[in-house]
């Protein structure tokens, strides 16, 4: 296993601040993207007697997070689990947990695209494969390249990716694969680079940056989970309680947007959106951590039954 480096975690500060400002000092957290376990930490560290559970479902991640729990003091406090996030509202209500506050940090790690045999990233050959749970997931980017229908290819890369050369680079892809199948990142990136017009194949971005993105979005099926998860997660939240998501795609920020709008609209008393506009993080950390640059984070809260019609919010207790 590729060691796992020292990490930034993205939009980390705002995130802390957001979710331990109203806490208790015995806060419970959960975090849904563990990666190298970085906001995950920084919420033991700015409140020390708080409990987190955490997931994440690539089991490497899970293995190295074991092992930093362990030597980093915090078996009794820490849980993680090896599973989808979707799969922990189940798990949470098994347990009676409700939370003071949530994190969300998609997508993939920096550990992912450096850990070449995965097949996230085309600076290497690898075999085409990009599934961030190799144990559940079955489809892999080999699959979709080769066994897709022209039609689907074109809307994946078109929709995940925004490729303007869909068209091309699935006719190459179709071309390519009649006369052999297409096993690895570096085949991919070629037919990619020679679909893309000569004059721009050597741009600030690769050429073959775009639809990686997307076959990692299809893969994983990024877009769909996050959907059928957030108003779930936003229902495990204590009175007062905050869900916080840095999205790095822009249909990933639309879904946030649109179910954070949706929590708001079913129940106006009791839901705050606290970022009207999704905060990005500032030239600094852009400059310290390139993968920063696209990140939004969106805030909602579960307001306290404080205020308000206290039957409808009685009402609005048990639907949530
Ligand atoms: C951007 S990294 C998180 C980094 C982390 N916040 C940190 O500071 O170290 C995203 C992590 O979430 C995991 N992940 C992505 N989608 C997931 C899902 N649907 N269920 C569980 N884990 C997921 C990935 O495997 C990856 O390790």
């Amino acid at each position: 296993m590729n060691s796992y480096k020292e990490h930034y975690s993205v939009l980390n500060k705002e995130v802390i601040d957001f979710l331990t400002e109203n806490a208790p000092d015995e806060a419970v957290y959960a975090d849904m993207t563990f990666g190298a376990g970085g906001h995950c930490f920084a919420f033991k560290k700015a409140k020390p007697n708080s409990r987190v559970y955490a997931v994440d479902q690539d089991s490497e991640a899970f293995r190295n997070g074991l092992e930093l729990i362990n030597s980093q003091g915090y078996t009794d406090s820490i849980e993680l689990f090896n599973i989808n996030f979707q799969n922990f509202p189940q798990i949470a209500q098994e347990k009676d947990l409700l939370f003071d506050g949530i994190v969300m940090d998609l997508g993939v790690s920096s550990h992912h695209f450096d850990s070449f045999e995965r097949g996230f990233s085309f600076r290497e050959s690898a075999p085409l494969d990009m599934r961030m749970d190799i144990s559940n997931n079955e489809l892999t980017a080999k699959k979709i390249v080769n066994d897709y229908s022209s039609e689907e290819l074109e809307r994946i890369f078109f929709e995940y990716g925004e490729e303007k050369f869909s068209k091309t680079i699935v006719k190459n892809i179709l071309e390519s694969r009649e006369r052999k199948e297409i096993e690895t990142t570096k085949e991919l990136e070629d037919i990619i680079f020679h679909s893309y017009p000569k004059k721009m194949r050597h741009g600030k971005t690769h050429p073959a940056t775009k639809a990686f993105q997307a076959l990692r979005i299809e893969v994983n099926k990024e877009l769909e989970v996050l959907e059928k998860t957030l108003q779930k997660l936003f229902g495990l939240l204590k009175d007062g309680g905050r869900l916080a998501v840095i999205s790095f795609h822009s249909l990933e920020d639309r879904i946030v947007k649109h179910e954070f709008k949706k929590i708001y609209q079913n129940n106006r008393e009791f839901v705050k959106i606290l970022t009207k506009r999704p905060l990005q993080p500032g030239d600094m950390e852009i400059s310290e951590n390139k993968r920063s640059r696209s990140a939004k984070l969106r805030v909602i809260e579960k307001n306290h039954g404080g205020f308000g019609d206290q039957k409808k919010y009685k009402k609005y207790k048990k639907e949530t």
